[in-house]
């Protein structure tokens, strides 16, 4: 291979969608970010509509600037459960609803209490979340049955974005897993899951592995990114399985954080795990599985605090917080109700703990505490299967030192930086370069291409001040739960 060969990762992100351009070899040559808004047409409910993404990625494939004649391969990592549905003719019947909508919560019941989580584990390998793709099916056919009889395919979002470039309808196993229509274990989609959820698997689209080949660059496309027809275009991942592997996480007992618009944990594992209540067991882009739990607002909560509410800048806002683990407040982090470990699409924030002396910095750091001890409270729901002695961590979040160390020391671990944040597009450019044969699969990739840059190590004191203040902030949910549901509609 060349050595002046690029490969174009593309994170479809819920804010925004990120770009990058990487060298064979791992060196970062362009970067690009695009934004499009998510609308909340009712409380808790959230949507895109995918020409919006389609407009942002070719804005942002333009401003990489680079030469058409080096771009190798392209691959896609992208917001996990939204369910894009397109008619005959290919066009999107209606917009995308989004993995963080929680409109799904009759089907979600139904699926879990009359079908059962066991039979749903046994088939699929997880049990039923709102935002899973099937619950929203279901909801359509229900609520929308003039679209949903209009609907020949059902794709993920990143799906989506392929079948544009390329004109072929695929998914990858590490997205597919988070429809709960796909048989984790044996890698197939699960023709009972489909009977359950009144979806007939013609619907679905060819499953492969995150590095092989979808298709080629049509003409149409190759014209509106300003790239070559025919360049190659990879099945992609999900994008906390394409961010695992552009922080090199793909080896067993491995473990990513990212702390994007959601927060998700993300564990390597050698085999077949069944999910819990907590963690999802999915398929890695590297061939393996993992488990992971996902908190539907991490960085979005720090984003609301900062941008909406206090109309300030982050790096100010994080200067003169007080000592860690001593606002005196916690927040909880459930802007969005939340997923991992509650399963509760009722659940809402609040600040527990404020006195006439609280300040701005005081409910700013608890914030940032909150969304940790949320990552925190998905390991310790999941036991053993979640035993991490060391973490890598990426997205928006990971850039604030501060962040990184409030995380290090509720986790107990130490935290690691790689050379971006931007984890789920430098993965899927790793992915496009093993798809292109750059690499002979995805482990030697990332051992080639990814570094570690920093370490934040956990600190014993603070280690101890957290686990205190932890306890408070595990029992403030399940005292709230009856209160959350009288507030359901208000
Ligand atoms: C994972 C999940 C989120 C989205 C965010 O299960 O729902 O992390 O993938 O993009």
């Amino acid at each position: 291979m060349k050595g002046n060969n690029v490969y174009i990762g593309i994170d479809l992100g819920t804010s925004a969608v990120k770009l990058l351009a990487v060298a064979a070899g791992g060196g970062i040559v362009g970067e690009a970010d695009e934004t499009y808004p998510v609308s909340y047409p009712e409380s808790g409910w959230s949507e895109q509509s995918p020409a919006d993404w389609m407009a942002a990625i070719c804005r942002g494939v333009r401003s990489l600037g680079v030469d058409a004649d080096s771009v190798r391969g392209i691959a896609v990592g992208g917001q996990m459960h939204g369910a894009v549905v397109l008619d005959g003719y290919g066009e999107v019947v209606r917009p995308c609803i989004l993995w963080n909508d929680g409109r799904t919560r009759e089907e979600t019941d139904y699926l879990n209490n009359v079908i059962g989580k066991e039979k749903l584990r046994e088939l699929t390998g997880n049990v039923a979340f709102a935002g899973f793709t099937a619950p929203k099916l279901m909801w359509l056919k229900a609520h929308e049955p003039e679209n949903f009889r209009r609907i020949r395919k059902v794709m993920l979002p990143k799906d989506y974005v392929v079948y544009r470039l390329t004109g072929e309808y695929t998914s990858d196993m590490s997205d597919a897993a988070g429809t709960l229509l796909f048989d984790v274990d044996r890698g197939t989609w699960s023709d009972e899951m489909c009977k359950v959820c009144s979806v007939d698997p013609a619907l679905l689209p060819v499953v492969k592995k995150s590095y092989e080949i979808s298709g080629r660059l049509t003409k149409q496309a190759a014209e509106q990114l300003g790239l070559k027809e025919g360049t190659i275009v990879c099945a992609g991942a999900g994008d906390n399985a394409a961010a695992a592997v552009g922080t090199g996480v793909v080896g067993a007992g491995a473990c990513n954080i990212s702390l994007g618009t959601s927060g998700t944990v993300f564990i390597c594992k050698d085999g077949y795990i069944p999910g819990g209540d907590a963690l999802h067991s999915f398929r890695h882009a590297d061939g393996g599985y993992h488990l992971m739990g996902c908190m539907l607002s991490a960085a979005s909560c720090n984003k609301w605090w900062t941008e909406d509410i206090l109309r300030g800048d982050y790096e100010k806002e994080q200067r003169d917080m007080p000592p860690l683990g001593k606002s005196g407040v916690i927040f909880l982090p459930y802007m969005m109700g939340e997923r991992s470990p509650h399963n509760d699409v009722d659940a809402r924030s609040l600040f527990v703990g404020m006195r006439p002396d609280t300040t701005r910095a005081a409910m700013g750091l608890a914030v940032l505490e909150g969304v940790a001890f949320g990552l925190r409270s998905q390991l310790e729901r999941a036991g053993g299967a979640a035993d991490i002695n060391r973490t890598r961590i990426c997205g928006g979040g990971a850039k604030s030192p501060l962040w990184r160390r409030i995380v290090a020391n509720v986790l107990g671990v130490p935290v690691e930086t790689v050379a971006t944040e931007k984890g789920p597009a430098y993965g899927a450019a790793l992915l496009a370069m093993t798809g292109a044969g750059e690499y002979p699969d995805v482990k030697t990739a990332c051992e080639a291409c990814v570094r570690v840059s920093g370490v934040t190590e956990p600190e014993s004191e603070l280690i101890k001040t957290y686990d205190k203040l932890y306890a408070v902030y595990d029992s403030i949910y399940p005292a709230m739960k009856k209160i959350f549901r009288e507030m359901r509609g208000i």
